[in-house]
């Protein structure tokens, strides 16, 4: 049966989120490509209020991919930059709404004032427990993957870890996200059906939500949609139908 209104029971424990279509969303307005990611900031902010009055206990945002370090310099900054005022201007509200912060990805590369800032947040959030939002920043898949291998292969190597017991919890827990269960449902806005990148073995068995929609225009009623598709899908892991219900 089709449900058409949300199910409070049903909701994804954490939702990653691959923000896409700032730079789209300027250009249909003739307006700078800067424009759009201070619309997609507002986004933010509204998406993370959604998680919050819906019980959703994880959010990861795509904020900054590796290969986003190709684009020109004026947008890197700008977008660092950006990154920079938004946490600052949050800190309170991320405290007040009982939100902790985190960050997934290889952070050497940030402006080292950003990389001092976000310690700082995360350092002044992590015991508050409603909402983990964390953000991929300068975030690969594959390079998780590959430091996965680098730091189960160093411990096989010092006899801390036997090779024949790495199994999927011994991953898990050297992932970035060692602290976080897998993705429920994973959106990605803009029309684009690529998962670039993105938590590639978190996903495995996630839900997969496309939208039209570009970032800046993606708010509450959008999340509201999204949920209801997928609350309208049945989760089998593998098993048939029958042995769901
Ligand atoms: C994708 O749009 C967006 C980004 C690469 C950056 C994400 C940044 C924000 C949502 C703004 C602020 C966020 C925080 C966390 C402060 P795009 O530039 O790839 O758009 P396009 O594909 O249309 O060019």
């Amino acid at each position: 049966m089709k449900i058409n209104k949300l199910d409070k029971d049903n909701i994804p424990e954490h939702l990653a989120i691959i923000m896409d279509g700032n730079g789209r969303w300027a250009k249909k307005r003739g307006l700078r490509r800067e424009q759009g990611h201070i619309e997609g900031k507002k986004s933010v902010k509204s998406i993370v209020e959604s998680c919050i009055e819906l019980g959703i206990k994880n959010l990861t945002l795509y904020a900054f991919s590796t290969e986003n370090w190709n684009r020109p310099k004026i947008e890197i900054d700008f977008l660092m930059q950006l990154l920079f005022l938004s946490l600052r201007d949050e800190i309170k509200n991320l405290n007040k709404n009982n939100i902790k912060f985190e960050t997934i990805g290889n952070l050497e590369r940030l402006p080292k004032k950003i990389i001092e800032y976000l310690k700082k947040v995360k350092k002044e959030t992590k015991l508050n427990s409603k909402l983990t939002l964390t953000l991929a920043l300068s975030y690969g898949g594959r390079k998780e993957i590959i430091d996965v291998v680098k730091k189960i292969s160093d411990k096989v190597k010092n006899n801390i870890i036997s090779s024949k017991n790495i199994d999927e919890s011994v991953i898990n827990n050297h992932l970035y996200t060692y602290n976080l269960p897998d993705v429920d449902l994973l959106i990605r806005t803009s029309g684009e059906k690529r998962i670039s990148n993105f938590l590639l073995w978190q996903i495995a068995y996630s839900e997969l939500y496309f939208t039209k929609k570009l970032w800046p225009d993606f708010r509450k009623k959008d999340i509201h949609k999204a949920l209801i598709s997928y609350q309208n899908r049945e989760r089998r892991f593998g098993k048939t139908s029958d042995q769901i219900k």
